[in-house]
């Protein structure tokens, strides 16, 4: 089978490497990849952006592509697997109408509301005078969302008026998201522990990854501003098994039939972002697509194949299948660019690569990184999810800790907690 893989992040890094393990595969092609990925055995880049779905279908049917991933949202919201379907190709991804279930958060509550899946109350507002009327009306935290895609920056959780009315501005007023704050969605504020919750689906059937979490917040002990994640384990032990139960028949079973039932049957990786308090999970939100960095520790310790699961999810026979998962527990650590979220320099050189990546359990998977005069050096935010598996979480987070030490660049920034809450448990 040939595999074409949309995206060139550390998600991307990560199915393009478990994808080329696949004895099925002859030859993984990413649009665009990384040069991480580049080094992968059977793995080669094409220059083609990740948004550009006319070249993309043009060059999945010259090149005679078996099977499509898309790993970012944009490009599912942007109608890409309509759009490859017309010309007979075959793609594991939801349709543009499926993918709204990411694209708008105000769909999403409504959806959730109508087929009673639990999640928090809700108001959604197209006029910036009646948002802002309402938010003066209400004391103590409030949550403030552009409904479009807005990169995971359009969320803001307020503690007070001044900050949600300073909210509101920024995406209705100020337009910090265009298009995707012509909408906005008010929610009431969930307190609890976050966990990441991830499937395969073709639309009927729902095959459960392992769980995980993810850390949002740029700094130690959730401080600072939300990033696109800057670690995450698996598995999180806040989903237990009666959790994981509650999870599949009060939300991810219940919104793949709701979708079939609204006319736009689900079918590809679904992802519920969870707030769960008194063995309760709710919904935050949805995605449309595998996590980044969720991807790096859950396929690090997925012991199947995973082009099956996809292949079954397209033909719609995953009924009956199920996952394998290496025992060991699995931590990744993003290393990012000093300044990230904010602005932040590219072109350092990265020294340690090779010591990190020789280490046992390890394994380095790129998300923003190029060829400079010098060797390797940072391209992006986030530069790389360096990853660990181990027999218990507290060895793999040293062994990740480890691995990441041997790792630098100037200005260099990565999180020095992540696990702690899995292990504060234990
Ligand atoms: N209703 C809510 N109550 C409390 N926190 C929330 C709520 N909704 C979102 N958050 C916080 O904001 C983060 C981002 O929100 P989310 O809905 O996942 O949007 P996105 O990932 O698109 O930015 C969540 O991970 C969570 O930490
Ligand atoms: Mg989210």
């Amino acid at each position: 089978m040939k595999i074409l893989i949309v995206g060139s992040g550390g998600r991307e890094h990560t199915l393009a490497w478990k994808a080329a393990q696949s004895e099925r595969v002859t030859e993984v092609i990413l649009a665009p990849g990384n040069i991480g990925i580049a080094a992968e055995p059977k793995c080669r880049l094409v220059d083609i952006s990740s948004d550009d779905i006319a070249r993309l279908r043009r060059f999945a049917l010259d090149e005679k592509v078996d099977l499509t991933i898309v790993g970012p949202e944009a490009p599912l919201v942007g109608g890409l697997t309509d759009a490859f379907a017309q010309a007979g190709l075959r793609v594991f991804g939801p349709s543009q109408k499926a993918s709204q279930l990411e694209g708008s958060k105000a769909f999403t509550k409504r959806l959730l509301k109508k087929y009673d899946i639990p999640s928090g109350d809700f108001q959604v507002f197209d006029d910036y005078d009646e948002a802002s009327a309402y938010l003066k009306s209400i004391t103590g935290p409030i949550v403030v969302k552009a409904d479009g895609l807005a990169a995971g920056k359009g969320v803001y959780v307020c503690k007070d008026r001044n900050e949600s009315l300073a909210a509101l501005d920024a995406i209705m007023k100020q337009r910090a998201f265009g298009d995707a704050g012509d909408v906005v969605v008010v929610e009431e504020c969930l307190v609890g522990e976050e966990a990441s919750f991830i499937a395969f689906t073709d639309g009927k059937t729902v095959v459960p990854l392992a769980g995980s979490q993810d850390h949002k917040p740029a700094y130690d002990n959730d401080e600072g501003p939300n990033t696109g994640g800057m670690g995450a384990y698996s598995p999180a032990p806040v989903i237990t098994p009666e959790m994981h139960e509650r999870i599949m028949n009060r939300i991810m079973i219940p919104v793949v039939q709701a979708m079939e039932e609204e006319g736009a049957p689900y079918l590809g990786f679904l992802y519920a972002g969870l707030m769960i308090a008194d063995g309760v999970p709710k919904v935050l939100e949805f995605n449309v697509r595998m996590g980044d960095p969720e991807a790096q520790p859950l396929l690090f310790r997925m012991n199947s194949d995973m082009i099956p699961f996809m292949t079954a999810a397209v033909d719609g026979t995953l009924a009956g299948m199920e996952i394998e998962w290496a025992p060991e527990h699995s931590v990744c650590v993003v290393m990012a660019s000093g300044g990230y979220p904010g602005s932040y320099e590219k072109g350092k050189v990265i020294t340690g690569l090779g010591e990190a990546s020789a280490m046992e359990g390890v394994k380095v998977f790129h998300a923003g990184t190029g060829h400079g005069p010098d060797g390797i050096v940072t391209n992006g935010g986030r530069v790389l999810g360096v990853t660990a598996k181990a027999p218990g979480i507290a060895q793999a987070i040293d062994q990740v800790y480890k691995a990441v030490e041997k790792i630098s660049w100037e200005k260099c920034h990565y999180r020095k907690d992540i696990g702690k809450k899995a292990l504060n448990r234990d």
